[in-house]
């Protein structure tokens, strides 16, 4: 527990039955909650820094000092549910911080007491005390919010010392030994705003308590049995008579009522009667017949009642006494929910009621069916009945001239709009048909002006192309219905807000943010999105709008196919615009074909593309060739990289161009005029030194064919070198040789040079670095004697 020191974290040790839920925020918040672990004491271990600890339903019937002296920090202790017997405040006198006591629900019935602490909230309701548990010192808490109690004697002296406190809640729970000795006037100095007090279950009421006299604002009481033994619940009753006197009560809420038909009529008739505004019932069990008596609905200052969860145990009394004294009522707020009400029958006269919530019932299409006195109402609430088509609701909603919001969600409604009547009221502003079996064919007839309206899980499949025209609606929510598309704005041109998420949307219209321009949220995730290039425009298009636009971006968008992209995020989706789009496709392809054909001439016409094709050509099939000869056979016998033969006019160009660029690449060239032997016939010198030669360099030009070239004719001629293979020549051709120039009889030179086996000697000066790297690539090989510098004649 020590090394706690992360500022967030949660987790859960497992101890046997054991489970310990620790969690720890921002710091100086630690809760640790131990319930239903069958805890026998409060375990030793706990952090030293917990500021909430929830020990409630265990079997804890002790609860010392020890237990929580080293806790300085907490400031919540939740024990109800255990087996304490015994409390001693005291035993909090070093948890300064502690606020919120719980010990409800145990088993207490002495408590002492201790003077400094001080709750805001302290709870020992429903427990085993005879005698409410208030000590003197409570009347030190000058915080306290909330108090519970719980006692069987209920005495105005011991409530005195919190007399002059103003609690906000007090909660009095009455033991079940309650009423033997009673004190009517207890209640009488507990000062709070709100006052609720638990009777003891299952025991008819017979107590004479005075419930008037409380100063709260806002009365309640739970279990209320009567009208039993005493068939006119006259206790009970007499307390509410009571009622009339306290001008300041508001709210009556009464809990967990059973009683006769009879006894709740003269209950309502009674509160009718006080200054109660709020009335409310839950929980309620009614038996027996009714006796139609008339209601007596005069002067009354109730505004609102409220009834839920009512279960009869009579089936064939008159309902329509009932309903016409509900319906009747001359209050503005009427709910009446949870109940198995059939039918309510149309007040008798121009209502006030402004709301009525008939939530839950087993209402009908036949109710208020031609109701003309529901003038004023604004908000009618049929949700989950048993209503059934949309022209009785349609017909219904007619005569109510005021409504402004109807919620008749969770029916089995439907609409044919075979019969073609839409007589919605005008009024309507928000509509709630969802979870129905409405079809898109309930866009044909809906209320003009409604601003709301919610369609969420019906069957709606699509939105027809006639509707009735929308022009006030703000807010569609379509969520969970079938529809493949988004709706268009062009019959709706207000709207603002569209859910429209759990349905079949698979390529949603680019073109609805066009057609939406108010826009301002919409709610589509989990569609079954299709990820192709028509979907690209409308995530475009969603990026777009900003992120408080589009509820639940960018989670609940993924893609549902193709198969290769399934469950990706929209937000990581994406496809290239050329991908996309043909014309820009055939667009861009064309535009590429252009350019490098433009590049393509250019080169040609500006660079001569085709000497350096021929060049580069050259190298390549030099370099290929020159891995296929082996280098020892090559080493052998050759001292020169080269032999060059030119004519005497070119020999400035193989003076000052060709030895410079060759040598300074440590090629060793042989030259005849430097090498040549004197006193062997020339020819004898070509052959000797050709032989010793890797290649052999001819300097073509019309001087060298004039002059030169008859020699090598011969020479070839003898040695049929050229039918070996001519790969040892290489022919430069400094400058262009008409062909006609070429003596008829020079066979060989003409065969080479319609081959053009030859390497143009470059006019342009950028050209020459390609050619003397073409050049020397070819010749370049390692030789045996690299050390000797100098050429000399062997042999
Ligand atoms: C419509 O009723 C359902 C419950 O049936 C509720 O969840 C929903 O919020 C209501 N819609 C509106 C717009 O009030």
């Amino acid at each position: 527990m020590t090394k706690i020191n992360s500022i967030s974290f949660y987790f859960i040790i497992v101890l046997g039955l054991i489970s310990i839920k620790i969690q720890l925020s921002g710091g100086s918040e630690l809760t640790v909650k131990i319930p239903r672990a069958n805890l026998t004491h409060v375990p030793k271990d706990l952090p030293l820094t917990t500021t909430t600890l929830d020990l409630s339903q265990n079997n804890i019937s002790e609860l010392q000092t020890s237990d929580v002296l080293l806790l300085s920090k907490l400031r919540v202790l939740m024990m109800s549910y255990n087996r304490l017997q015994y409390l001693d405040i005291g035993v909090f006198k070093f948890n300064m911080e502690l606020e919120y006591l719980d010990l409800s629900h145990n088993e207490l019935r002495v408590i002492s007491c201790y003077p400094t602490v001080n709750f805001k909230h302290l709870d020992l309701s429903f427990n085993a005390f005879d005698a409410l548990p208030i000590c003197k010192e409570f009347g030190n808490m000058s915080q306290l919010k909330f108090l519970g109690l719980s006692g069987s004697k209920v005495q105005s002296s011991s409530v005195q010392p919190i007399a002059h406190l103003n609690i906000s809640k007090v909660l009095l729970v009455l033991g079940d030994t309650y009423g033997e000795v009673e004190d009517p006037e207890s209640l009488q100095h507990i000062s709070t705003g709100s006052l609720h007090i638990v009777f003891p279950e299952k025991r008819e009421f017979r107590f004479i308590l005075d419930v008037s006299v409380t100063m709260a604002i806002s009365l309640e009481l739970s279990n209320i049995k009567c009208g039993f033994e005493d068939k006119e619940c006259s206790y009970f009753s007499s307390a509410l008579f009571k009622l009339r006197k306290n001008l300041r009560l508001s709210n009556l809420t009464l809990n967990n009522v059973e009683t006769t038909w009879n006894s709740f009529i003269k209950v309502l008739q009674l509160v009718w009667h006080t200054p109660v505004k709020y009335f409310s019932i839950s929980n309620m069990k009614l038996q027996d017949q009714v006796d139609q008596r008339s209601f007596n609905y005069s002067g009354t200052s109730l505004k609102a009642l409220s009834i839920y969860q009512v279960v009869s145990n009579v089936f064939n009394f008159p309902q329509h006494y009932i309903y016409g004294i509900f319906s009747n009522m001359n209050i503005q707020s009427f709910t009446l929910s949870g109940t198995h009400m059939l039918h309510m029958t149309c007040p008798s006269q121009a209502s006030p009621f402004l709301y009525l919530d008939f939530t839950d019932n087993l209402l009908t299409d036949m109710v208020f069916e031609d109701c003309r006195n529901l003038i004023n109402l604004k908000t009618l609430s049929l949700q989950k009945n048993q209503l059934k088509k949309l022209e009785n609701i349609i017909f219904m909603s007619a005569e109510m001239t005021s409504l402004q919001k109807l919620d008749i969600s969770q029916n089995s409604i439907r609409y044919s709009d075979e019969e073609n009547v839409c007589s919605w009221t005008e009024s309507l502003l928000v509509l709630n048909l969802s979870s129905n079996m409405l079809t898109g064919s309930v866009f044909r007839c809906l209320p003009p002006k409604v601003k709301v309206l919610d369609l969420h899980n019906n069957r709606i499949k699509s939105i027809p192309q006639k509707v009735t025209k929308l022009e006030a609606l703000q807010e569609l929510n379509v969520a969970s219905n079938s529809l493949m598309d988004l709706p268009g704005c062009g019959a709706f041109s207000s709207l603002s807000v569209l859910v429209i998420e759990h349905n079949s949307v698979s390529h949603p219209s680019a073109d609805f943010f066009q057609s939406c321009q108010k826009i301002r949220s919409i709610t589509a995730g989990n569609n079954p999105f299709q990820c192709t290039c028509e979907l690209r425009e409308f995530v475009k298009n969603l990026g777009q709008v900003s992120g408080e636009v589009v509820e639940g971006w960018p989670d609940s968008y993924t893609c549902d196919s193709p198969e290769s992209v399934k469950g990706t995020p929209l937000q990581d989706f994406h496809m290239s615009p050329l991908s996309c789009d043909t014309v820009l496709l055939i667009v861009t392809i064309g535009v590429t074909l252009l350019v490098l054909a433009a590049i393509v001439a250019f080169l040609y016409y500006c660079f001569d593309l085709p000497w350096y094709l021929r060049m580069m050509c050259q190298w390549t099939q030099t370099r290929h060739r020159a891995r296929k000869i082996p280098i020892e056979e090559l080493q052998r016998n050759l001292q020169f990289h080269a032999f060059v033969s030119y004519s005497g006019h070119d020999s400035s160009w193989v003076k000052n161009e060709l030895l410079p660029n060759l040598e300074k690449d440590d090629i060793r060239v042989c030259l005849h005029e430097r090498h040549f032997i004197p006193g062997k016939s020339i020819v004898e010198n070509i052959i000797h030194f050709i032989e010793k030669s890797y290649k052999s360099i001819f300097v073509l030009s019309p001087h060298f064919i004039q002059s030169e070239w008859c020699h090598y004719e011969l020479y070839f001629a003898h040695h049929n070198l050229f039918h070996k293979g001519s790969d040892n020549l290489i022919l430069i051709l400094l400058e262009p040789i008409p062909q006609y120039s070429i003596p008829s009889n020079y066979h060989k030179l003409k065969t080479l040079m319609a081959r053009r086996t030859y390497l143009e000697w470059p006019v342009e000066k950028s050209k020459h670095g390609l050619f003397w790297a073409n050049l020397r690539a070819t010749i370049k090989v390692k030789l045996g004697n690299q050390a000797e510098t100098t050429c000399h004649l062997q042999g």
